[in-house]
């Protein structure tokens, strides 16, 4: 049977603002081997635990489902590894590509659920501060970009300005890496790998960090960090933080671990945009007078922050969840005396190393937030070989 009938019989294309962690448990119960089926028929499905087994051993990894979608389950997989803050699923891309199967992934937004779900067949779990941990199955490694508002500039800036705490102190987002420790503490997977701004090491004068790696460190893995830049595999500049953790118990500390090398580089924007695009990506008239104004304004303060007109043999800067409000980050000159145009959302997608069939199946804004929001692939891909290599040595 194919999975696009399958969602037909879930009513799943109409359950957009109704996506709730049976649908997901649903989703996650198809793709899964006979271990985890019964463990989430028993977590959300039949709580009696009367699910038929099969014996015959065709049925015993993965139930005859043809997965007509971009990137299926992959069938005999070397390890397994869980998708937290999942967004539209950078990790589980890069992880898939290593040939590791995702036995759990969780993504509260309703958008980002619906995109994840026309790319993997499977539809996230809600909010993770209400997941039990021992509902999550077992894995080899556990991969997160945790959010990183309470620890960016602008998410510094505009929370003081309203006069509310930040980092830990922000009780709805900061207290979610708390999340992560909390499922390593139950789950003990062997590894894992976590992403975020890389001003979360500066953050509260480096207490933050501190906090952070000191958690880690107390839950008994040893950590490895780094500030690794996407411009080695795409044409964007994006530094960010990765911190890479093995369980001490298993590795005594002695894990054969290092970040990957950084290929040439040499990549350039111009490579990377569509030939034909549609005139609603050009600036109107007024925007364009608007963030020009706005950036002479700052010049003439001695600020240099401004809008960012690309150089089509150069990288861009960094793309971030507020693309959509003006584009003003990165913007594509035009000839014919044209405004300048926003990067079309198949353009973000290959700035952040998307594969080119990679489904969007969501507005402009919405695109433009999850591919913002999410990671250069290719750069997880690079230090997910070096995790996986690691943890794959240590068995032998
Ligand atoms: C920085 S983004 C991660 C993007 C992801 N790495 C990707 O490749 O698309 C953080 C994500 O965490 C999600 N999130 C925030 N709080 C959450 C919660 N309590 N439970 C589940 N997801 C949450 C946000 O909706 C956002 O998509």
């Amino acid at each position: 049977m194919n999975y696009s009938e399958i969602r037909k019989h879930l009513n799943i294309e109409n359950k957009n603002s109704d996506y709730t962690d049976t649908v997901a448990a649903v989703t996650h119960f198809l793709q899964s081997d006979i271990q985890d089926r019964r463990h989430y028929s028993k977590a959300y499905i039949m709580p009696e635990d009367n699910l038929i087994t099969v014996n015959d051993t065709e049925f015993q990894y993965e139930l005859p489902i043809k997965y007509d979608i971009p990137f299926p389950p992959v069938t005999n997989p070397k390890f397994k590894f869980i998708d937290l803050f999942a967004g539209i699923g950078g990790f589980r891309l890069a992880f898939q590509e290593l040939e590791g199967k995702c036995v759990f992934t969780s993504e509260w937004n309703k958008f980002s659920k619906k995109t994840y779900e026309a790319n993997f067949g499977e539809i996230p779990f809600g909010d993770i501060t209400k997941i039990n941990a021992e509902n999550i199955p077992d894995h080899d490694i556990l991969c997160g970009g945790f959010p990183c508002q309470p620890f960016s500039i602008a998410g510094v800036s505009k929370k003081n300005s309203l006069g509310r705490s930040h980092g830990f102190l922000d009780e709805a987002q900061g207290t979610l890496f708390f999340d992560i420790v909390r499922i390593l503490k139950k789950k003990r997977p062997k590894a894992f790998i976590l992403e975020n701004v890389k001003n979360l090491v500066s953050h509260d004068k480096g207490n933050t960090f501190r906090v952070i790696k000191g958690a880690l460190d107390e839950v008994g893995y040893s950590i490895h960090c780094d500030v690794l830049d996407g411009k080695y595999f795409v044409p964007q500049h994006r530094e960010r933080i990765f911190i890479v953790g093995f369980d001490r118990e298993i590795f005594k500390g002695k894990e054969d671990f290092s970040f990957p090398t950084m290929p040439m580089g040499g990549h350039v924007i111009g490579d990377i945009l569509e030939k034909e695009v549609n005139p609603k990506y050009t600036l109107s008239d007024k925007l364009w007078q608007y963030l020009q104004d706005y950036a002479a304004k700052h010049k003439a303060k001695g600020n240099g922050f401004g809008y960012g007109l690309v150089d089509f043999n150069n990288i861009t800067r960094t793309i971030s969840a507020r693309y959509y409000k003006d584009g003003s980050e990165i913007l594509i000159p035009q000839e014919g005396g044209l405004n300048p145009r926003r990067l079309t959302p198949r353009e973000c997608a290959r700035l952040q190393g998307y594969p080119e069939n990679f489904i969007i199946p969501v507005s402009d804004t919405q695109a433009y937030r999850q591919f913002g929001n999410s990671v250069v692939m290719p750069l997880i891909e690079a230090i997910g070989e070096n995790v996986v290599n690691t943890m794959l040595k240590w068995k032998v």
